[in-house]
């Protein structure tokens, strides 16, 4: 399986912060923005990935993340020169995805919860069609919303809803079928001039090949495209990490025990970061795995 992550746009709703630097490198606590979502894909078991961003953001996204290799990754990079839509990034990455499966994930989206490893290794296994990941909102005209029969199949699927027919809300998080590339292929721009995520994804509904995961409740979906809301989610890291002892979206830790990389490349890695909490943190977290990793 292929990944795209998807970090365009202006950010507008961020300014002034994002004046300056993209909206998906300012920082979630004590990380870029941009880990979070790329942790989930190391999570889904993807190494091949491609990042879209705009032009003008491209160069500082390979200053922070390089080709990957260092954590055992394979990074390439693509540019959304307009912001023709979430959609476009299958056209974009078509040479990418080649004969694959993909995943695409928005470069803002914040996922966090136990057995969230588990719900992607089930999603992408024997992958058919699309999978959708849903999540109950309290603000559910602010997003994609997907209605759910009494048995749990998706029956519509509608952007932005003025009067929502439910409050399941989809996250910027999307599993396909080789399928995709065509079908974003022959999409029609929206009256906003964009490929619309949804119309794609009513493609594969109104084909019969889109099922909806419910994350459930007691996980994190974060928002950070306002101030406020960017706030709440670094304080929610900051809560978790600070409580367990544990990182949320550390890049060197998914990768060790992901089996990308081994613990001494891991430790070189926190080294290297040296004195920040983060980077003692990997170094001791690839301290404790030597003796798993050695034997
Ligand atoms: C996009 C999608 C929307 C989805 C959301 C998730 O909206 O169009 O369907 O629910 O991402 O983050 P945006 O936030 O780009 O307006």
């Amino acid at each position: 399986m292929k990944g795209i992550i998807l970090a365009g746009g202006s950010g507008s709703r961020l300014h002034p912060v994002t004046l300056g630097v993209s909206k998906q490198l300012v920082p979630v606590y004590n990380k870029p923005m941009i880990y979070y979502p790329l942790s989930v894909l190391m999570l889904a078991g993807i190494t091949e990935i491609l990042l879209i961003s705009t032009p003008h953001d491209l160069p500082a996204f390979k200053r922070l993340l390089g080709d990957g290799a260092e954590l055992g990754l394979r990074l390439s990079y693509a540019e959304q020169a307009h912001p023709n839509g979430l959609a476009e990034a299958f056209i974009i990455g078509e040479e990418h995805v080649g004969d694959d499966t993909s995943a695409l994930i928005l470069g803002d989206n914040i996922f966090h919860g136990q057995g969230f490893s588990d719900v992607l290794r089930a999603a992408t296994h024997d992958l058919k069609g699309c999978v959708l990941f849903g999540y109950e909102v309290s603000d559910p005209h602010r997003h994609g919303i997907g209605e759910v029969d009494a048995d749990g199949n998706l029956v519509s699927i509608e952007e932005k809803p003025a009067h929502p027919k439910s409050n399941l809300a989809l996250t910027g998080l999307y599993f396909y079928d080789n399928d995709v590339v065509e079908i974003a292929k022959g999409l029609t721009p929206s009256a906003r001039g964009e490929l619309e995520i949804t119309d794609l994804n009513n493609v594969y509904l109104d084909r019969g090949r889109a099922s909806c995961v419910d994350l459930g409740r007691g996980f994190a979906w974060l928002d950070t495209g306002t101030h406020k809301s960017l706030l709440d989610a670094g304080q929610y890291v900051q809560t978790m990490e600070a409580r367990q002892g544990v990182q949320i979206a550390c890049l060197e830790e998914i990768a060790l025990r992901m089996g990308f990389i081994d613990a001494d490349q891991c430790y070189a890695l926190g080294e290297r970061i040296g004195s920040s909490g983060y980077g003692e943190y990997v170094m001791d977290f690839a301290r404790r795995a030597r003796p798993l990793t050695t034997v």
